[in-house]
C-alpha cells in the first residue's frame, strides 16, 4: 500500500527519497510525489498519477539541491486517483504524507471548513495538515501542534512530516507500519513505511512503537530523537542492525520477481532447515515446545490465511490440539469465542496486514498467548507477538506471495513438531529435516521442468474459467492455486474440495471451462470419479497426479505427474509449485502486469 520515505543530511535528500520510492513500487500504488527545501529555503512540492517516472519526468532539468525530503507512493482509499490528491500535502510552511485511514476524517473536516479553513483535496489525509495548520496558526510549538493533532485522529496511520522553517522532520505513527534508520558515517537519517526502502543506506533500524513521536534533526546530537506524547525522551522503539540487502531488488537473469521467487524455493527450504535443526532457530523452537494451548486460533489473510489453513491440519493431526482457522478480517468483528489459555496463531508476510494485526490485538486484550509465522523480522506483528517463529523467506518483491507461503507451512510443520515434545527426539529430527530436504530436491527437479508447464499453459490460457479442485490437504493448495490465477492473470478461477462441484458449480462446467484437478493420495478413487464427472460435462481436464498413474492420464486433456508418494505431508507443497508455474505462464501469455497486478498492493495496511 502507501509508501513513505524521508530523508535528512548532507547528501541530496530528493535522489535518496526518489531511490527509497523506488525500491517501494513493488508494494502497488497509483501516484507518487516528493517535498523538499530547496537552498533558498522555499517548500518545494512535486506530485503526480500513474508511475514513479511520471514524477521524475517533471523533476527533470529542475536543480533538486536538498538537505531535507519527504516522499510518497499513494495508493488511494479516499479520493480518485489524480495529482491534487497525491502526497505530499502541503501549506506554504509545511508538507506531510500520510499512510492509513484517518476514520473520523469526515467528523474533523466538518469542523476545519467552519472555522473557515479550505481544503483542496479529497483525502482523509489533508485533515491532519489541517490539523497542524491550525495549531501553528495559534503558536502551538511545531512539536506539540503534532502531538495535538494526533490526539484528534482516529484510526491507524502512520504521518512523516516536513517543517520547512527547520529543515526537520517528523514522524509519528499507530497501527501502521513505520521504521527509522541511522547512518553515522555520512549523518544521515532516514524515515520509512518500509525497511527494505532504507537497504544499504542505514548502520541501524529504529522501530518505534505506537504513539512515538520520532524527530530528525541535524540539532539532535545523534541526529535522530523519540519522544512520548507527554513530551518526554523515550526508549520505546526496538532497534535492530538491517539485514536486507538493496540487491534483493535485482530480478537476476528471470523476468519477472515471481518467477525468480518461484526458484528461489528450493535454496529457501534447504536454508530454513538448516536453521530450524542445525542453528540459531532451534532456540526459538525450544520457546514454543512448551506452549500447552487447549486450542489455538489461527488468523490471518489471503495467501497467508491458506497456509494457516495447512497448519491447523498439522496442529490437528500431529497435536491433537483443536484448531480454527479463520479470516481475519472475519475473526476480528464476530466477538470470538476465545481465553486465555489459548493460543492466537497469525500467519503474515509481511508482519503488517492490518486485520490480522487487528486479530493479534484482540486475542491479546483477551489473556491468549500469541504467536506469529511471519516473514519481517520487526514488523509491527513479529513485536506484539510473545513468540516468533521467522520463515526467512527473504525480501518478496512480487505481488502475488510464492515463497512465502512456501515457507510459512514449512514453519507451521515445525511448530507443530516442537508442540509435539519431539525436539530432543533424534530420529524424529532426521526424519523431518531429511523430509524437508527431499522436498527442496522434488521442487529443483520440477524446476527443470518448467518448459512443459508453459507448454501446457499455451494450450489454456484462453479458456473461460478454472476450477481448482482437492481433497483433504490439497484443498488448501486448490484454493491457493485458484487465487494465485486470479490475481495475476486476471481470469476468474475458484478453489473447490474435489466433493462439493456437484452440489452447485457443476453447473458451470462446459468445454470452456478447465478443471485442474489434484489429485493426492487421500481418496483416490473418490477424486477420480469427481474428474469422471467433469469430463463427463465436457470439461477440460488438467490433472496433477501421480507419476506412472497411466489410468488418469488417460482420463485426462492434460497430465503432470509428480513423484510425491515419499513426501507425505509436504506433497502438497510439492503440488501448489506446478500452480504457481501455471498462474505464472498463463499469465505471462495473456501479457498481465505479473509483479503488479492491477488493484492490488504488497501489504495491506487498511481493512
Ligand atoms: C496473494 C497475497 C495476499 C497476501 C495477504 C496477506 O498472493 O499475497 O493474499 O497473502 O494480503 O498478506 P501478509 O502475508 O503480508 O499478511
Amino acid at each position: 500500500m502507501c509508501g513513505i520515505v524521508g530523508h535528512l543530511g548532507p547528501q541530496n535528500s530528493v535522489e535518496t527519497v526518489l531511490e527509497g520510492l523506488k525500491r517501494l513500487e513493488y508494494r502497488g500504488y497509483d501516484s507518487a510525489g516528493v517535498s523538499f527545501v530547496d537552498e533558498h529555503n522555499e517548500l518545494c512540492v512535486f506530485k503526480k498519477s500513474g508511475k514513479l517516472e511520471n514524477l521524475k519526468r517533471i523533476l527533470e532539468g529542475k536543480n533538486l539541491v536538498a538537505r531535507s525530503c519527504i516522499g510518497h507512493t499513494r495508493w488511494a482509499t479516499h479520493g480518485e486517483v489524480n495529482d491534487t490528491n497525491s502526497h505530499p500535502h502541503s501549506n506554504d510552511k509545511i508538507a506531510m504524507v500520510h499512510n492509513g485511514i484517518i476514520e473520523n476524517a469526515t467528523t474533523l473536516k466538518r469542523e476545519l471548513i467552519e472555522k473557515g479553513i479550505k481544503f483542496h483535496s479529497e483525502t482523509d489525509s489533508e485533515v491532519f495538515l489541517a490539523l497542524l495548520s491550525d495549531q501553528v496558526s495559534q503558536d502551538v510549538p511545531f512539536k506539540q501542534a503534532i502531538i495535538n493533532s494526533f490526539h484528534r485522529i482516529t484510526g491507524n496511520s502512520a504521518f512523516v512530516i516536513l517543517n520547512s522553517e527547520t529543515s526537520e522532520i517528523y514522524a509519528i505513527k499507530r497501527g501502521a507500519p513505520l521504521v527509522c534508520g541511522i547512518n553515522e558515517t555520512s549523518s544521515e537519517g532516514l524515515v520509512s513505511s518500509d525497511p527494505y526502502a532504507l537497504a544499504g543506506m542505514v548502520h541501524k533500524l529504529y522501530f518505534p512503537e505506537d504513539d512515538v513521536l520520532c524527530h530528525l534533526s541535524a540539532a539532535n546530537k545523534n541526529l535522530l530523537n523519540f519522544y512520548e506524547l507527554d513530551g518526554t525522551k523515550t526508549r520505546r522503539y526496538m532497534s535492530k542492525t538491517p539485514d536486507i540487502s538493496a540487491t534483493a531488488s535485482d530480478k537476476g537473469d528471470y523476468d519477472h520477481f515471481m518467477l525468480k521467487e518461484i526458484h528461489e524455493q528450493p535454496e529457501l527450504i534447504r536454508s530454513l532447515t538448516q536453521y530450524y535443526f542445525a542453528g540459531e532457530g532451534e532456540s526459538a523452537l525450544q520457546d514454543v515446545a512448551n506452549l500447552r494451548p487447549e486450542r489455538v486460533h489461527i488468523s490471518a489473510c489471503g495467501t497467508a490465511f491458506y497456509a494457516g489453513l495447512m497448519i491447523k491440519d498439522f496442529l490437528e493431526q500431529y497435536n491433537q490440539i483443536p484448531t480454527v482457522a479463520e479470516i481475519a478480517s472475519e475473526f476480528r468483528y464476530k466477538n470470538p469465542l476465545i481465553k486465555s489459555g489459548e493460543m492466537g496463531l497469525f500467519v503474515s508476510q509481511s508482519g503488517e496486514t492490518a486485520d490480522t494485526l487487528a486479530a493479534q490485538e484482540l486475542c491479546t486484550e483477551k489473556g491468549l498467548d500469541t504467536i506469529s509465522i511471519v516473514n519481517v523480522e520487526g514488523s509491527t506483528l513479529y513485536r506484539n507477538c510473545n513468540h516468533n517463529l521467522i520463515i526467512r523467506a527473504g525480501v518478496e518483491i512480487g505481488v502475488a506471495s510464492t515463497k512465502a507461503f512456501t515457507q510459512q507451512v514449512l514453519t507451521g510443520r515445525l511448530l507443530s513438531y516442537a508442540l509435539s515434545g519431539d525436539l530432543n527426539n533424534p530420529e524424529r529430527r532426521v526424519a523431518l529435516a531429511s523430509q524437508f530436504n527431499l522436498l527442496a530436491e522434488r521442487v529443483d527437479y520440477l524446476l527443470a521442468q518448467e518448459e512443459k508447464i508453459k507448454a501446457i499453459a499455451k494450450e489454456i490460457y484462453e479458456r473461460k474459467g478454472y476450477f481448482y479442485t482437492g481433497r483433504g490437504m490439497y484443498f488448501p493448495i486448490a484454493l491457493e492455486g485458484a487465487l494465485k490465477l486470479k490475481e495475476i492473470a486476471y481470469v476468474h478461477a475458484e478453489g473447490y474440495a474435489s466433493g462439493e462441484l456437484k452440489h452447485g458449480p457443476i453447473a458451470l462446467i462446459d468445454s470452456e471451462m478447465v478443471n485442474v484437478a489434484i489429485v493426492g493420495p487421500e481418496l483416490y478413487d473418490k477424486t477420480v470419479s469427481n474428474i469422471q464427472e467433469i469430463r463427463a460435462r465436457k470439461g477440460i481436464i488438467l490433472t496433477i497426479g501421480p507419476k506412472g498413474d497411466t489410468d488418469l492420464e488417460e482420463i485426462s486433456d492434460f497430465y503432470i505427474s509428480l513423484d510425491f508418494s515419499d513426501l507425505g505431508d509436504l506433497g502438497p507443497l510439492y503440488v501448489n509449485v506446478v500452480n504457481q508455474m501455471l498462474a505464472y505462464y498463463i499469465a505471462l501469455y495473456k501479457g498481465t502486469d505479473i509483479d503488479k497486478p492491477r488493484n492490488l498492493a504488497k501489504s495491506v495496511t487498511v481493512e
